[in-house]
């Protein structure tokens, strides 16, 4: 069976408030896309990308992709309307079974142990599977004045990480779904739960980090070095 990564890359990272979109800055001497696409390769050589990128992108160039096999699609308006175009584009040539893994690329740290661990959980698994970490500090919800309305059991509550990978037919029938329903899936896994299936926890490592704000930056680029000490 063939395997599909999908890289959600249109965003514009307004929570960075940097001049370019934060896939463009500079992690350890290189992008943050080259980064998260070199770990990519790593881990599975052999697949075939799809990276979706902003129709007005300035910053892409063709040498961050070690990839021999991809193809562009555009962005859309929401993250799960990227991946939907990403979908819709690989039609003709993706089979059902095919594996799908969607990945930020927004997390250049993500682990090639974690990685092979995700690829492992995937084999025969016909529902899906995604990274997580659990929860380590209490969670609380909050009224919109901010304060506390409730303390949330942590018992079993994890923090959702990429990649998450499903079979091409289930990815696409989940997110064509959540679409036609209105579910707001910021996740894959979420669009595959409104259709009452259960995705499977890999547990990853905390370090696989979504660089969001600007601090993100200086700590990716520890972790990485930590990574390769
Ligand atoms: O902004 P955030 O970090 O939540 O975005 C997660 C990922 O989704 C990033 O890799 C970002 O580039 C991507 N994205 C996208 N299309 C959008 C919004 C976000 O591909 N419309």
């Amino acid at each position: 069976e063939r395997i599909w990564l999908i890289v959600p890359a249109a965003g514009r990272g307004r929570r960075m408030g940097a001049e370019r979109p934060k896939q463009y800055l500079t992690l350890a001497g290189a992008s943050v896309m080259a980064r998260t696409l070199a770990r990519l390769h790593r881990a599975f050589p052999e697949a075939r990308l799809c990276l979706c990128l902003d129709a007005e992108d300035a910053w892409f160039s063709p040498t961050m992709v070690p990839f021999a096999d991809w193809r562009r699609v555009e962005g859309g308006a929401e993250r799960a309307d990227s991946v939907v175009n990403a979908l819709d584009a690989l039609a003709e040539e993706a089979a059902n079974d095919d594996l799908v893994l969607v990945h930020d690329v927004a997390r250049p740290c993500v682990h090639p142990a974690d990685l092979a661990r995700l690829r492992e959980a995937l084999v025969g698994e016909p529902v899906g599977a995604l990274l997580a970490s659990p929860v380590a500090d209490t969670m609380k919800r909050a009224d919109a004045a901010g304060r506390i309305v409730a303390t949330e059991p942590r018992d079993g509550l994890w923090h959702a990480l990429t990649p998450q990978g499903f079979r091409y037919g289930l990815l696409c029938r989940a997110l064509h779904h959540a679409r036609a329903t209105g579910v707001a899936v910021t996740d894959e896994a979420s669009a595959v739960e409104a259709l009452d299936l259960a995705p499977r926890l890999v547990a990853g490592r905390r370090d696989n980090l979504k660089i969001t704000h600007p601090e993100d930056l200086a700590l990716a680029a520890q972790i990485l070095a930590a990574q390769e000490a």
